[in-house]
């Protein structure tokens, strides 16, 4: 009955928004036909793990040695929070997260009415569409305003918790940018360069408890749910930042994204193919910052907290990765990009996507849950969700 589905919308040959809201869709009613299996009894509410039992851990055995578990075989982690901030092309890395949902079939908790939890209202476990007591998901990713006890309350125990951080200079110039209009005092800042001018003196441009305000100062920090006004210096901050650090996983760095992946495989234990994303040019520009270094050096200290942040886990980060091996880090990271490139020649070479059956190397072949058909709404997904980061 599901099969059909996506056959019939996709035959419509729509655009991509509807594209997204299919796949949305697509997934949520997944999850509602699925639903039935995954109750437990109301004594745990959140139960260790809702996955269906993929064939993952079946197959690996089955062809191994019957039903007999090797302790030493490494179970994909299923359970996942990613907490997705403000412009760090975040979006790029849902749509790994979405993959990787399909391919193990996993439960995604979903906003019940727009396309994120509410925010900036911190995050109440009411925000989940459909949600239920005894019921569970394995990830959720939209964005939020983070509230660790609330999002407790959605995910299993064992939940891994991840997010992404980006330089907050080029951050807050892209906020900026992207955010600044609908933050009505910016409205009146004189002259052609906006940023310059509003921070050559914030204080002229910049009430804390004025609407949309968040935007425009410690972003990411606001993102973790916490108070993006507090002095720099304040214990408070200090103390914010140690629990994001006990709470987190893994903090990935957008400057690091091939980097953050391998670490993520690592700790997930994915495979190198559950990684693969498009990495289109405009990401590049984006990244590129128009920033001089005085302006550079201002907008860090306008955004002091998370300045403190990111270089809190830029520390921790490449300790995670001496763990890991530089040189082998170095190497998994090419074969990275190497299978990114292929892909990318395989796929999207023309300008057109392709059908399964024309892939023809069998590590290429993306996972097909509903169908060899879905291959090219995956491609369209992964087109469309680059650009929005
Ligand atoms: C399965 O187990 C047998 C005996 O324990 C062993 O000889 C064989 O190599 C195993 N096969 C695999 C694929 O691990
Ligand atoms: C991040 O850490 C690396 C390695 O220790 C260091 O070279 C770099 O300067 C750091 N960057 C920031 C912004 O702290």
């Amino acid at each position: 009955m599901l099969q059909k589905q996506p056959r019939q919308w996709w035959q419509l040959g729509v655009s991509r928004v509807t594209v997204a809201a299919f796949f949305i869709s697509v997934t949520l009613l997944y999850c509602l036909s699925t639903l039935q299996v995954t109750f437990t009894p109301p004594d745990l509410p959140v139960p260790h793990s809702c996955a269906l039992l993929p064939d993952r851990q079946t197959s690996q055995s089955a062809t191994a040695n019957g039903s007999q578990q090797d302790s030493n075989i490494c179970v994909p982690k299923v359970d996942i929070m990613f907490m997705k901030t403000h412009k760090t092309a975040s979006s790029t890395f849902l749509n790994i997260l979405f993959r990787f949902g399909e391919k193990h079939k996993l439960k995604f908790a979903f906003p019940s009415s727009r396309n994120d939890f509410l925010y900036p209202s911190p995050f109440q476990h009411t925000y989940v569409g459909g949600l239920k007591s005894g019921m569970c998901f394995n990830i959720m990713c939209n964005h939020m305003r983070f509230n660790a006890p609330e999002v407790a309350k959605v995910l299993p125990r064992d939940t891994l918790y991840i997010t992404i951080l980006r330089d907050p200079a080029k951050l807050f110039e892209s906020s900026f940018h992207y955010f600044g209009h609908i933050v009505p005092l910016t409205w009146r800042i004189p002259g052609e360069d906006k940023v310059a001018e509003f921070l050559r003196d914030p204080s002229l441009y910049f009430n804390p408890d004025g609407f949309n305000s968040f935007y425009l100062k410690n972003l990411l920090f606001f993102d973790f749910g916490q108070d993006n006004t507090l002095n720099p210096d304040d214990p408070r901050v200090e103390e914010s930042i140690r629990l994001i650090a006990e709470r987190f996983n893994l903090v990935m760095l957008l400057e690091h994204f091939e980097e953050s992946l391998i670490l993520l495989k690592d700790m997930l234990c994915w495979e190198m193919n559950d990684l693969l994303f498009f990495k289109l040019n405009s990401r590049q520009e984006n990244s590129v910052s128009k920033l001089t270094p005085e302006l550079r050096a201002k907008a860090l200290q306008w955004n002091g907290i998370d300045w403190k942040l990111y270089k809190q886990f830029n520390l921790t980060f490449w300790e995670k990765v001496e763990a890991y091996g530089r040189e082998r880090m170095a190497k998994d990271v090419t074969e990275l990009r190497r299978r990114n490139a292929e892909m990318v020649k395989i796929c999207i070479e023309g300008g057109h996507t392709v059908a399964a059956v024309n892939i023809h190397e069998q590590a290429m072949q993306p996972w097909q849950p509903f169908g060899e058909r879905s291959i090219r709404y995956i491609f369209r997904a992964d087109w469309m969700l680059w650009g929005e980061g």
